[in-house]
């Protein structure tokens, strides 16, 4: 069917190209897809704007920070409740810009030739508080860069496009920070902060600053089919950060980092002891992760929130550090518990299983060192690993140890054979005959069949998905803005 149709809407673009070529060059039409597209989301928009609509100018060199932020601004007369929410259309063509901020019940919609890419001009990126269960910035004490999407105190946003692209241009902000000379920690790619039901799909980021996908004291989130690329050495680049959040599933993504690929975390030491808020209920699967210097999936270092009820499912990792990581510390506090992993297939890697109890890096000396986390109930399992250094590297701690570990159905292959495929200390566990190469003694208690993974499903894997139509929007008509 959709072959017979084929000669048809092939004029149609070729009529749609030429119009928008008499429509003059500067608005960027887009060269293809004119008239209805569709989209799923969990809900769809009454109005729709082309950021062309508010003086954008898609040239690579001319910044738009201005025209993405009077068009949210206009777009926001709708995100009240009965205005039928709004959708930002972003044509083909790249759109420079500095840090802008998204409404509620509002979808930024990326053509698939639209890229959005990052100032360089620092001036262009404002300084904003840091985050309260951080109580500094990452990298530097004090405040940091806006990240280049942001929002607070928001509901309902899709962020979403035909694989669109958001490219940070970050290189000028590693080398900075590598020689020490950014005031501020850098800003990320997109932070929503406080925010319920955010969703993001179908599209690619390149080269952000840090982070790449950063939500905070959010919930029920979904990041579906997004391809994230960084350089494998560039500082700080994870791709998707859960920060004190709840009811998220990431899945279909393709990630190649400088750190980890996702890390689920929840403020640092007494500041998120103080701030108390966890990162819960997460789904991750169907993940393919490059990582050579970092974890496939993290967890922690930062947690004093604590961290609970981790599903981990279809993982597939070409050269990374290890597979799911846990990171933490005396000082701390919280915990990290019922994390259930099944099904990863790594290639290349230095330890399959790291677990980490003495994690250096703390916001200030002011941590409490009574503040001792506790690590139980971790399951992992259906694991086959070639080109691996060493099987584990488990080290909990002191007088606390990481406990309830259970593995099952394990193939590590050794790039060469060891004395100790194992280290472990202060861990405690059991696990399965079909474990290979032998685990160490502390998790040789025995255990029969598969390790726990729960049978029910999270809320967040029953939202529902609208299909939504739109007409790509004609350029420099319609919507208003200026
Ligand atoms: C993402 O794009 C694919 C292919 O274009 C499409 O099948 C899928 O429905 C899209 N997903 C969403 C959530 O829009
Ligand atoms: C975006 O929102 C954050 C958090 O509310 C705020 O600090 C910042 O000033 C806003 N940025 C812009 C460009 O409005
Ligand atoms: C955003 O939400 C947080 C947490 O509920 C609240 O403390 C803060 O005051 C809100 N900010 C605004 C601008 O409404
Ligand atoms: C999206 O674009 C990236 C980068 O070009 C590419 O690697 C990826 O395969 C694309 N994804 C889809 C679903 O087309
Ligand atoms: C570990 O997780 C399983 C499965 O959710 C749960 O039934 C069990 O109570 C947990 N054990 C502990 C010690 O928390
Ligand atoms: C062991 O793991 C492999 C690889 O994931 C899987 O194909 C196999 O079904 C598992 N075996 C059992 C007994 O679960």
């Amino acid at each position: 069917m959709a072959l017979d149709a084929s000669p048809i809407l092939h004029l149609l673009l070729l009529l749609a190209a030429s119009a928008s070529a008499v429509a003059g060059r500067r608005h960027s039409a887009p060269a293809s897809g004119a008239g209805q597209s569709m989209y799923l989301a969990p809900s769809c928009r009454a109005h729709t704007a082309s950021l062309a609509d508010f003086g954008g100018v898609g040239d690579g060199t001319t910044s738009n920070t201005a025209a993405f932020r009077s068009a949210v601004d206009h777009l926001s007369q709708y995100s009240g409740e009965g205005g039928g929410g709004a959708m930002l259309y972003v044509p083909a063509g790249k759109w420079l810009t500095g840090p802008f901020n998204l409404t509620s019940h509002f979808t930024l919609f990326l053509h698939s030739d639209a890229v959005i890419l990052g100032s360089q001009d620092i001036s262009e990126w404002p300084i904003i508080d840091p985050l309260p269960s951080y109580g500094r910035g990452r990298d530097r004490i004090g405040g940091r860069y806006a990240s280049l999407i942001g929002g607070s105190n928001l509901t309902d946003v899709v962020i979403t496009g035909n694989n669109g692209t958001i490219d940070g241009q970050g290189a000028t902000w590693w080398s900075k920070f590598k020689s020490g000379k950014l005031k501020y920690t850098r800003g990320y790619l997109m932070e929503l902060m406080h925010s319920d039901t955010i969703f993001i799909s179908n599209l690619t980021l390149l080269n952000s600053p840090a982070w790449n996908i950063h939500p905070v004291y959010s919930s029920n989130i979904v990041v579906q089919g997004v391809t994230i690329l960084a350089p494998t050495h560039s500082p700080n680049t994870d791709g998707i950060n859960p920060d004190s959040c709840s009811h998220v599933r990431i899945e279909d993504c393709y990630i190649v980092s400088g750190d980890d690929c996702v890390a689920i975390k929840s403020g640092w030491d007494e500041y998120g002891i103080t701030y108390a808020m966890p990162s819960q209920h997460i789904v991750v699967r169907r993940l393919t992760c490059v990582s050579p210097t970092s974890a496939v999936i993290a967890l922690g270092s930062e947690m004093s929130g604590g961290i609970q009820d981790v599903r981990a499912e279809d993982i597939v990792a070409v050269d990374s550090e290890s597979g799911v990581r846990i990171k933490t510390a005396v000082g701390r506090g919280a915990y990290v518990k019922d994390v259930f992993v099944r099904g990863m297939t790594l290639t290349t890697m230095k330890w399959v299983f790291w677990m980490t109890g003495n994690y250096k890096s703390h916001p200030d000396d002011k941590y409490d060192p009574n503040a001792v986390p506790v690590v139980e109930n971790i399951s992992y399992q259906d694991v086959v690993a070639t080109g691996v250094t060493t099987a584990a590297r488990l080290e909990g701690i002191q007088g606390a140890p990481f406990k309830g570990i259970c593995i099952a159905n394990v193939t590590a292959t050794l790039t060469k054979s060891r004395k100790y495929p194992w280290t472990c200390t202060d861990v405690e566990g059991v696990s399965s005959s079909d474990v290979t190469p032998a685990p160490c003694q502390p998790l040789q208690g025995a255990h029969d069949g598969a390790c726990p993974f729960p049978t029910d499903t999270l809320p967040i894997d029953q939202l529902t998905l609208q299909q939504c139509a739109y007409d790509v929007p004609s350029t420099g008509t319609g919507g208003g803005g200026n």
